[in-house]
């Protein structure tokens, strides 16, 4: 048995049939049995229709206001109700620091992945993680690892990361997403944010699935502050979609695998864990379309730097130093008058790794042995980067006439740290030998 509510707010309909409610870091509410939700009070004596009250807390119980995330979960069974966990295969997925076989040395080149090869029959989006890199230690709160994924079965199994939150940004196939807050509907050009240690399945609503997955260890994410921006603009908080609440009554064996310090551990439940039937709160996930990314950019000359293209940051103790930020690369129009409009030549402190969602990315040449949608390339700290050759050779000799940007959603997640790269990631067959090549042969052209 299962059962879906609406919001106790007003909740929109999506073209999946899924209803959301609207606003990133909103106090939001909802109900799939009506009455379930208790009004007035989080711990009533006995919440309503024989339902476990429980808190999941995001953020510590004191820190400020502006920071702390928790909501309340008014379920069939509370947590706790489950049986002792035990280590299971790590598979590909791993936790930072990576440390003995797991780890490569820490590598100053410029580096370029083809897409993940096809899974092997009977992969879930658990088994399909692969973990490229990361900076920062789990056990730490601190740092960030980058994943990719490949799956062609739906998971019937249960999952939990209480390492961090997961920024899960499709390539390929659709998923939809069974949380414990309800259900959310993610393509490609969508990403979806699943807070820590929040349980979900994830079902392929086509053949196949592929894509990137930013875990974030640190702060959550937030919206960037805006600063002479003004009040609008970037990604806008209505965008963010919070699912409304849904429950399976399901009895019978179900496998709930929880990451915890790098690990993978499993215990068989004898009940579903995504029964709650109503809920309450600021900590919840979202599903966000990409192509809703207001974009600003120069309208008179040079470009601002690709910060003005942040979706998400997550920020540190330090102002403006983000753990990791989640920048999109949206389509937009290029009007820089005597300006060199793809992104500049750069060293840069903070660690950048690109992924491709579709069509091409302007400073780099798309086709095959290029940067292609699945495929990502990783710029650390203080590595030399910027247009390839032949798109330098373009973009200096192009007539500066307004050109609209519209084949390509590419994104960043930049960090703070360097990335180390798994040992996996670092002798990966579908690593490119010859990344480097796209900077050769840029020519002398010094008049003195
Ligand atoms: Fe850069």
């Amino acid at each position: 048995m299962s059962g879906t509510g609406s919001g106790n707010e007003q909740a929109g309909k999506t073209a999946e049939g899924l209803e959301y409610l609207s606003g990133f870091g909103n106090e939001h509410s909802s109900e799939a049995v009506p009455g379930a939700l208790p009004v007035g009070r989080n711990a009533p004596q006995r919440a309503p229709l024989g339902l476990y009250a429980e808190q999941l807390s995001g953020s510590a119980f004191t820190e400020p206001r502006s920071n702390n995330r928790r909501s309340w979960l008014y379920r069939i069974r509370p947590s706790a109700a489950h049986p002792p966990f035990t280590r299971i295969d790590n598979g590909a997925l791993r936790g930072a620091p990576f440390i003995g076989q797991d780890a490569a040395v820490a590598d100053p080149n410029r580096l370029r992945w083809d897409p993940m090869p096809a899974p092997a029959a009977g992969t879930d989006f658990l088994s399909g993680l692969w973990t490229l890199g990361g900076n920062g230690d789990a056990s730490q709160r601190a740092g960030m690892a980058i994943h990719l994924y490949a799956a062609d079965t739906s998971m019937t199994r249960v999952f939990s990361d209480a390492d961090g939150e997961l920024l899960i940004v499709p390539e390929q196939g659709g998923l939809l997403l069974h949380t414990e807050f309800g259900r959310l509907a993610a393509a490609p050009g969508q990403v979806v944010l699943i807070p820590r240690g929040v349980r979900f399945r994830v079902e392929l609503l086509d053949a196949t699935a592929r894509g990137y997955v930013c875990e974030n260890y640190g702060r959550p994410f937030v919206l960037p502050d805006l600063g002479p921006i003004g009040a609008n603009g970037l990604a806008n908080a209505r965008d963010f979609l919070a699912p409304v609440a849904a429950y399976e009554d399901v009895a019978g064996p179900v496998e709930v695998v929880n990451k915890f310090c790098g690990n993978l551990w499993s215990a068989t439940y004898d009940h579903s864990p995504l029964d709650v039937v109503a809920w309450h709160g600021n900590l919840v996930p979202y599903v966000y379309d990409l192509h809703r990314f207001n974009v600003i950019g120069s309208i008179s000359y040079d470009h601002p730097d690709p910060s003005i293209f942040t979706v998400l940051t997550s920020p540190s103790d330090t102002p403006g130093l983000a753990g990791v930020d989640f920048v999109v690369f949206a389509p937009r129009w290029l009007v820089g008058e005597d300006t060199f409009r793809p992104p500049y030549f750069h060293r840069n402190v903070m660690s950048e790794y690109m992924g491709l969602i579709e069509g091409a990315y302007d400073a780099k040449t798309a086709g095959k042995g290029g940067f292609v949608p699945g495929g990502g390339s990783l710029h650390n700290m203080m590595s030399a980067h910027g247009p390839d050759r032949e798109t330098f050779d373009r973009a200096s000799a192009a007539e500066l006439v307004p050109q609209k940007i519209d084949d390509g959603l590419a994104f960043m997640f930049e960090t703070r740290w360097p990335i180390s790269l798994t040992r996996q990631a670092a002798e990966a067959d579908h690593l490119q030998a010859r990344y480097d090549d796209v900077w050769q042969g840029l020519e002398r052209h010094f008049r003195p």
